[in-house]
C-alpha cells in the first residue's frame, strides 16, 4: 500500500495499461481481462488487475496530466514492481494526412516541461518508447486493419492552450498529436530501466475541427486495449 495505491503487495502485475480516466480503467479490465479484482480506489482512482490470455496485467487510471500520471507511475514502478507500461489514450490530432479515430504510436514525445524538468534543467532529453513494445503494437495494429501513424507526439501541460504559437511550431515539426501524459511515462520508464509505450486514438482534430462522436469512443477504445495487449506479450 502506498499514499496513492490501496493495493497489498504482489496485487499489481509486472505489466500495467494506463488510461487516463479510471471508469475506462473499469471497463476495459471488465471486457478484456478475466478474473478482475478492483486493487486500488484511493481518491477514485481506479485499478483493477486480472489475466488475459494467461498473463498477469493491471490497468489503472493515471488521471489527466504529466503530474497525476508521475504519481501513479512512480509508485507503479517503485512500490510495486511495474516493469512493461503502456499508456491508452486519446490525443488531438496535428497533420492532415490524420484521421478522427486513427491511431497513433508515439516514438517520441516532445514537450515544454514535465515533472522531471527538475532533475533534466537546461539538457532537452528526448523522451522516447519501447522499440520492441512499438514494433510490436504497429504489427498489432497492422494486422487489426487499424489505420495507424508511428511518429512524435507532443504532451502539452494544458488543454486549453493560450499559446497557439506553440501548436504551430510542432505541426511544421511534423508532430502527428497532443496530448498530456506520454513525455512524463517515458521519462520515468528510462530512469527505472522499464518498458513504456503511448498507444493514442484520436479523438478531436486540431486543424480540421473533426470530433470522434461519442458513439463511437468505446470502439476505439477496445483497439487500443488489444492493440497494447498484443505488444504487451508479443
Ligand atoms: N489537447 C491536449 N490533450 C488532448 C487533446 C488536445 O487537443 N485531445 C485529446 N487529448
Amino acid at each position: 500500500m502506498t499514499i496513492h495505491i490501496g493495493a497489498e503487495p504482489g496485487e499489481i502485475a509486472e505489466t500495467v495499461l494506463l488510461p487516463g480516466d479510471p471508469y475506462r480503467a473499469k471497463w476495459a479490465a471488465e471486457t478484456f481481462l478475466d478474473d478482475v479484482k478492483l486493487v486500488n480506489e484511493v481518491r477514485g482512482m481506479l485499478g483493477f488487475t486480472g489475466t488475459w490470455k494467461g498473463n498477469p496485467v493491471t490497468i489503472h487510471g493515471s488521471g489527466m496530466g504529466m503530474p497525476s500520471l508521475s504519481i501513479y507511475v512512480n509508485e507503479l514502478i517503485k512500490d510495486f514492481g511495474a516493469k512493461t507500461l503502456i499508456r491508452i489514450g486519446s490525443c488531438g490530432a496535428m497533420q492532415n494526412k490524420i484521421a478522427v479515430r486513427d491511431v497513433i504510436l508515439a516514438m517520441t514525445a516532445t514537450t515544454l516541461s514535465t515533472p522531471s524538468r527538475g532533475i533534466f534543467k537546461e539538457m532537452n532529453f528526448a523522451p522516447c518508447a519501447d522499440y520492441g513494445l512499438l514494433r510490436a503494437a504497429a504489427d498489432a495494429a497492422a494486422a487489426k486493419g487499424t489505420a495507424t501513424h508511428v511518429g512524435g507526439i507532443y504532451s502539452s501541460d494544458v488543454f486549453y492552450d493560450e499559446r497557439p504559437d506553440l501548436n504551430e511550431q510542432m505541426v511544421r515539426h511534423g508532430i502527428l498529436g497532443v496530448e498530456m501524459e506520454a513525455a512524463e511515462l517515458y521519462n520515468l520508464a528510462a530512469r527505472h530501466d522499464c518498458r513504456a509505450l503511448a498507444v493514442l486514438t484520436v479523438s478531436d482534430h486540431l486543424l480540421t475541427g473533426d470530433a470522434l462522436p461519442s458513439d463511437q469512443r468505446e470502439k476505439s477504445f477496445g483497439d487500443m486495449v488489444e492493440i497494447a495487449l498484443e505488444a504487451a506479450f508479443a
